[in-house]
């Protein structure tokens, strides 16, 4: 299965991008595993005539959002992100009505349409130097509200938040981290900004998925509890074969992010199916957004 979709990639020119929290199988085939920032940087730089998305349907629509002249394929197309869809265009615009005007800082896990409303946009790796990177005292952070919640401890600036969240990282209690760290008392414990405050406070970094994987490959540490979804597990271990990951929370998994099989890949490249286009009036705000994201990371 493996060989037929690395055949099919290069007969198509097609690279294969995936999440962080994708199945094994699917990282071990991906041209590219990574964080929302790499692969949003990815698929903005890209030269392949088609990227395969193996993640949410948000992540697929941003590369087309900055790529509109390359097929992406979503290989299944309710893999969506529940985050995202706590925030819908008319709600963002009946909120900017009601309070003075401000920047909109809308993290990826949103919609173009959202996106399209917004000034810049965030990621995990890089939300508290977008909104110090404003000339503004105020500043409007959608969708989630832990994101926000973290930023805010690192600016002066006053954040309003939206009221959204991830059911994957919002579900972890400070007495679940407790219990780890009872455990595994030499252990570091990472946590994942999309955590509740009173978890971020327990924890000893606050990372993006793949700020978690450099971090525990540099670290001196030889034993992590990772607060995070549990596919990251993978790359952990793979990268860093000689230390020991303990989830915090086996429940901390994503339905959506475990959508994707091989056979989906296979039958997405072999058909081209599951395109994921965004309309032109739509793209063009969204992708302002994100460009600024983009060139502001890699300043
Ligand atoms: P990052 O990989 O950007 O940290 O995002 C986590 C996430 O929840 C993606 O859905
Ligand atoms: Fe959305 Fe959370 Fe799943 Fe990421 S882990 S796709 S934020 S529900």
């Amino acid at each position: 299965m493996k060989d037929k979709i690395r055949s099919l990639l290069k007969e198509r020119q097609a690279i294969l991008l995936a999440h962080n929290y994708q199945p094994p199988e699917i990282q071990d085939v991906a041209d590219l595993c990574g964080d929302s920032l790499e692969l949003s940087i990815k698929a903005s730089q890209t030269d392949a005539d088609v990227i395969v998305f193996c993640g949410v349907h948000f992540m697929a629509e941003t590369a087309s959002i900055m790529s509109p002249e390359k097929t992406v394929l979503l290989p299944r197309m309710d893999a969506g992100c529940p985050m995202a869809d706590m925030v819908t265009p008319e709600a963002l615009s009946r909120k900017l009505k009601q309070l003075p005007p401000m920047p909109v800082v809308t993290y990826v896990n949103s919609t173009a349409a959202v996106k399209a409303l917004s000034t810049i946009c965030c990621t995990s790796a890089n939300v508290v130097r977008v909104v110090n990177s404003l000339d503004a005292d105020e500043v409007l952070m959608v969708p989630d509200k832990n994101l926000a919640k973290y930023a805010a401890l690192h600016t002066k600036k006053r954040l309003h938040f939206w009221d959204g969240y991830c059911p994957v990282h919002d579900m972890l209690t400070p007495e679940t981290v407790l219990l780890a760290k009872e455990k595994y008392p030499n252990a570091v414990f990472m946590a994942h900004p999309e955590c509740r405050p009173e978890v971020l406070e327990l924890a000893d970094v606050v990372l993006s998925t793949s700020g978690m994987i450099r971090y525990a490959g540099e670290s001196e540490s030889k034993s992590f509890i990772v607060g995070t979804e549990t596919g990251i597990l993978h790359p952990m271990k793979k990268t860093n074969p000689a230390k020991t990951f303990y989830p915090v929370s086996p429940d901390m998994e994503c339905s959506d992010m475990k959508k994707i099989s091989l056979e989906d890949v296979l039958r997405s490249l072999e058909n081209m199916e599951g395109e994921v286009k965004v309309p032109e009036n739509i793209r063009l705000p969204a992708k302002e957004a994100v460009r600024k994201m983009i060139a502001l990371s890699l300043k």
